[in-house]
């Protein structure tokens, strides 16, 4: 037996606070459960009342004779801890706690919850909530909802699980509308006790369930929901709608990568995880629905090239160019399909792809086409469009479809611009029908998620690979740097750092002032580059802080009193140039490729990696992209790849590409760093050189912050 199952699956139910009072939510919930029709045994409990809802009332869940497994509470808040004892000492398995005025209210709330947390792993009790919407099981065996839904649920193949009760009542009736079914609900609530990824979990082998729906407020354990959902998408897919998309980082940042989280919000982070995780992320509830209509009742095709077959031009040009713009492509018709349609249709009809029947087809028509296009092996996916004329019946055409869509095993969606009776018609006459939406653009956008999913499922995991670095000397110099109360890195540390983990920096030599300088310069090997040190400044060459190609030990002295005076002079008022000012000496790296390499630290999500464009190309164009590490080597690779400017690593206009794979081999290695060092706030390699020889790469300028000390 699953842990989980009391909770789930139970046997017998006693509703706590089970409320004589119409319309209360105690009374509400109790009144669920018959409704439905559960088929275990109900014990109303309320310490008022010998009777409600025509049932023998309890006054406590331990005066109930029989074995109770799960107990919903609905009391008062005050009136939880003692009926939670009660239920642990009776042996009860599973709770669900409706109650709200937790941790979501304040300093008391939270220590209430705490309590309720302690208390219910004192009897090895399951909890869900407290603050929670129900639990609702549609299997034959259970028939359980126990929420205060107004609808019933209908019964399917989905699992839902929701952050938000309100929301999960509204996608609950929704669904209903849109003949969509469900496995399970359940209502997260506060999530004291039993967490996303424990229901994650529960379904991943649930042979009832064939697809999971999450609509997330936050995460929790972030690597472990990376570890499981990558797992389960490989088998069932999970859409998510996550919200907080528009949240801005307010943080103050002193590094690229760090910069450019804040300015596009922290929810970065959460696109990042979901895309690694194989889950598809929608922004709309309204999306949500679009995706699940076409997951739910359609294979996965085997490949993007769709055919769109319409009765008016109108909307299949507009599905088209939502197609597209998406990643799918118009099936090229064989040439047996055109010669057959061209017999069937009539000459002013169109016989590529998109198929125009025009106005005037009715089911003689859409059926014969619809069946040769799905024939045709050029064809992956198949659209039928309908825009209902006068006399032409839209039930008739879908009736057709429906006959068609279980003969071949590739998605078909239609598209059916009716009024809403046609929706309420079609569900109440063919409940379960194929998936029909009303604007040709939710459906495309339904079928190039699933197309996305199917190109998840082909792709192998890849690997973290493990390469052999000097772990403890890293953490030694973090140590040290923080033992001397900074939190900076010096670029001889920064270097340091990279040089553990095998990646090459540029030869470099500091010096402390102009006399430290002129000391060095007779062994110095030219051509190099000079640069102030100014700690905190981060545009050194807009400051008049770098000087490149210096090739006399003459032009080096030169620059450094002449950069002296100019970054003093622009900076005038800044404290952070007083006294003698220090110079690196560095290796000048010419003609490579600029790429920036970072990584910041997310309080809720932990360090994530961030690759792309370097140098000036950074904040002109942000053209980066990011990951939760631990990455693979072919996340490594797909992050190169995904970057608008690949094509000039790859090389234009005859250029030579840079060596990729020993720059995803860097950006491996960047990332077993980041994991192995948990100190690091924030860090940028920028520019990392590339060049079409792996050995030629260097890290040029580092920065690196470490967390404040607590
Ligand atoms: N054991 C059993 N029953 C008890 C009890 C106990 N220890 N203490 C009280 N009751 C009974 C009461 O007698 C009452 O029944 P009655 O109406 O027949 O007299 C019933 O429980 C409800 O108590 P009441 O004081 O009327 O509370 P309420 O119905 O106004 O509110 C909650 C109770 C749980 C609904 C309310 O506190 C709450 O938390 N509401 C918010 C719920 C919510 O939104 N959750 C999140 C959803 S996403």
């Amino acid at each position: 037996m699953h842990p989980l199952d009391s909770l789930l699956k139970p046997q017998s139910i006693a509703v706590v606070g089970a409320s004589r009072k119409p319309g209360s939510i105690g009374r509400q919930i109790l009144h669920q459960l018959i409704e439905f029709e559960y088929r275990g045994m109900l014990f109303p409990v309320n310490p008022q009342a010998d009777f409600v809802h025509s049932m023998k009332a309890y006054p406590s869940v331990s005066s109930i004779p029989d074995p109770v497994d799960l107990a919903i509470i609905v009391v008062p808040r005050d009136a939880v801890p003692p009926v939670v004892e009660d239920c642990g000492k009776k042996g009860v398995k599973g709770l669900v706690v409706i109650t709200s005025g937790f941790s979501e209210t304040g300093e008391e709330g939270r220590r209430m919850e705490a309590e309720l947390g302690e208390r219910i792993r004192h009897y090895g009790m399951r909890m869900i909530g407290p603050n929670c919407m129900g639990l609702i099981n549609t299997h034959a065996g259970v028939h359980m909802d126990s929420t205060f839904a107004p609808t019933l649920p209908l019964s399917g193949r989905i699992a839902f699980m929701s952050q938000s009760g309100a929301l999960g009542v509204a996608i609950l009736n929704i669904a209903q509308r849109l003949d969509i079914g469900f496995s399970y609900f359940v209502g997260l609530g506060n999530r004291t006790d039993v967490s996303s990824n424990d229901l994650l979990l529960y379904w991943e082998d649930d042979p009832s369930t064939d697809l999971i729906l999450m609509y997330l407020e936050s995460f929790g354990n972030t690597k472990r929901f990376m570890q499981i959902a990558r797992r389960i998408t490989k088998r069932k897919p999970i859409l998510a709608v996550k919200s907080g998309r528009t949240e801005a980082g307010a943080r103050a940042a002193s590094s690229h990568t760090g910069a450019l989280t804040a300015r596009r919000g922290r929810d970065i982070a959460a696109d990042a995880l979901l895309e690694q995780s194989g889950v598809i992320r929608v922004n709309t509830v309204e999306e949500l629905f679009d995706l699940t209509l076409g997951f739910s009742k359609n294979p996965l095709p085997r490949g993007n090239r769709l055919a769109i077959l319409t009765n008016a031009g109108g909307p299949a040009i507009m599905a088209t160019d939502t197609a597209v713009s998406l990643g799918l492509r118009l099936a090229e018709l064989s040439s047996r399909t055109c010669q057959e349609l061209r017999r069937l249709l009539p000459p002013e009809a169109t016989v590529q792809n998109p198929v125009d029947m025009t106005g005037k087809s009715d089911r003689s028509r859409y059926d014969p086409c619809a069946q040769i296009l799905l024939e045709d092996e050029n064809v992956d996916s198949l659209m039928v469009v309908f825009v209902p004329p006068m006399m032409i019946d839209a039930m008739d055409i879908v009736e057709g479809l429906e006959g068609l869509r279980t003969k071949f095993n590739k998605p078909v969606f239609g598209v059916v611009m009716a009024p809403d009776e046609f929706f309420q018609e079609l569900n109440q006459k063919h409940p379960g029908h194929m998936a029909i939406y009303l604007f040709p653009e939710s459906a495309v956008r339904a079928l190039a998620a699933l197309d996305r999913y199917r190109q998840w499922r082909e792709k192998p995991i890849g690997e973290v690979r493990s390469f052999k670095v000097d772990r403890e000397a890293a953490a030694d110099l973090l140590n040290q740097v923080r033992h001397e109360g900074r939190s900076e890195l010096t670029t001889p540390e920064a270097q340091r750092l990279l040089e553990c983990y095998g990646i090459a920096v540029a030869r470099t030599t500091v010096a402390k002032n102009l006399e430290e300088l002129c000391e060095l310069a007779g062994g110095v090997r030219f051509p190099v580059v000079l640069k102030a040190v100014v700690p905190g400044l981060l545009h050194k060459t807009e400051a008049g802080g770098v000087k490149l190609d210096i090739r006399t030990p003459e032009e080096l002295m030169a620059a450094a009193q002449k950069m002296a005076v100019e970054v003093k002079r622009r900076h005038a008022s800044s404290a952070i140039v007083d006294g003698p000012m220090g110079f690196l000496v560095q290796e000048y790296v010419r003609g490579g490729r600029e790429v920036i390499v970072g990584m910041t630290h997310d309080p809720k999500f932990g360090p994530l990696v961030m690759f792309g464009l370097g140098g000036i190309y950074v904040e002109t164009f942000n053209d980066v992209v990011f990951r939760v590490p631990p990455i693979t080597d072919l996340e490594a690779r797909e992050m190169i790849r995904q970057i608008r400017g690949y094509r000039l690593l790859e090389g234009v206009r005859g250029e030579p590409a840079v060596d990729l794979a020993g720059l995803a081999e860097i950006l491996e290695r960047f990332s077993q760093l980041v994991e192995d060092l948990p100190q690091l706030a924030e860090m940028d390699i920028n520019p990392l050189m590339v060049f079409p020889e792996a050995k030629d790469s260097r890290a040029v300028d580092i920065r690196v912050r470490l967390k404040e000390e607590r």
